[in-house]
């Protein structure tokens, strides 16, 4: 009777200990949210100054979507840009959109991410010059519907083009852009994930794959080098 009594007793006990460790860690993390995005936001404590990074910002998917917001954004901001996607005639039209409207110089790379090969040392030559402050290695594609990983019949080599558009990208315009970075020992660079990478992702299997090596490269990249440019996110 009182070992039952007394071993209810303990389970209580871890029980509420249990408790408040879970319950304080949620608080860390709502204290990181409201730290990160209002506290530190509306007391500028978080605020880089992305102009004096360098004069160039590079973009890579940064005729549509996100990569054009961000475009806009810098631009807005006086940073020259370089824009990098596919279709040469979609960059003219925002490269010539930004030049008008927030009086910035602009380039425009037209390769194709999935291609594996060549790009890389046309993007490095046509980079090779500027004073490049911010990265952000934006593009990348997903499935044209959920699918079971064995089912994919639209395309043979889409799970080689997804590997080649979210991942090879983004380690290799780090290792083009970076070298200035750390020269100068300034510079932000900004790898685009989702939450597919988070989150339980089946029928989207690769691309969510894809997206969680963008989360792991960054995390340990900004390790690497947290000595010498401003952040790697
Ligand atoms: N949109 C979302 O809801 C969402 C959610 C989570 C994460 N994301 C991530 O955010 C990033 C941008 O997404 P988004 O929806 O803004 O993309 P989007 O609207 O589809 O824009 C894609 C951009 O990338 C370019 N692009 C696509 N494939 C390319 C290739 N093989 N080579 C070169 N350029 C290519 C496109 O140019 P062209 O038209 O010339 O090909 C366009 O400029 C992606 O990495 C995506 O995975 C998006």
């Amino acid at each position: 009777m009182n070992n039952t009594g007394s071993s209810g007793c303990l389970l209580d006990k871890v029980g509420l200990i249990c408790t408040f460790l879970v319950g304080l860690q949620v608080l860390r993390w709502l204290w990181r949210f409201v730290y990160d995005n209002f506290v530190a936001v509306a007391l500028g404590l978080n605020a880089v100054d992305l102009k004096r990074q360098g004069k160039w910002a590079v973009i890579t998917g940064a005729s549509d979507g996100i990569g054009k917001a961000y475009a806009e954004h810098l631009a807005k901001k006086g940073l020259n840009i370089v824009l990098i996607s596919r279709t040469k005639s979609k960059l003219d039209i925002v490269a010539q959109d930004l030049e008008k409207k927030y009086s910035v110089e602009t380039k425009t790379i037209a390769v194709d991410f999935t291609d594996t090969r060549s790009i890389y040392h046309d993007i490095d030559k046509q980079l090779t010059g500027l004073e490049i402050g911010v990265l952000i290695n934006n593009v990348g594609m997903s499935y044209s519907h959920p699918e079971y990983f064995l089912e994919n019949k639209d395309n043979d080599h889409l799970y080689d083009d997804l590997i080649a558009c979210n991942i090879y990208s983004v380690t290799n315009m780090c290792k083009i852009v970076m070298p200035g970075m750390v020269e100068r020992r300034k510079g932000v660079v900004v790898n685009i994930s989702s939450t597919a990478a988070q989150i339980p992702s089946p029928m989207l299997t690769v691309y969510a794959a894809t997206k969680s090596y963008v989360v792991k490269f960054s995390e340990d990249l900004a390790t690497e080098y947290a000595r010498y440019i401003t952040s790697v996110v």
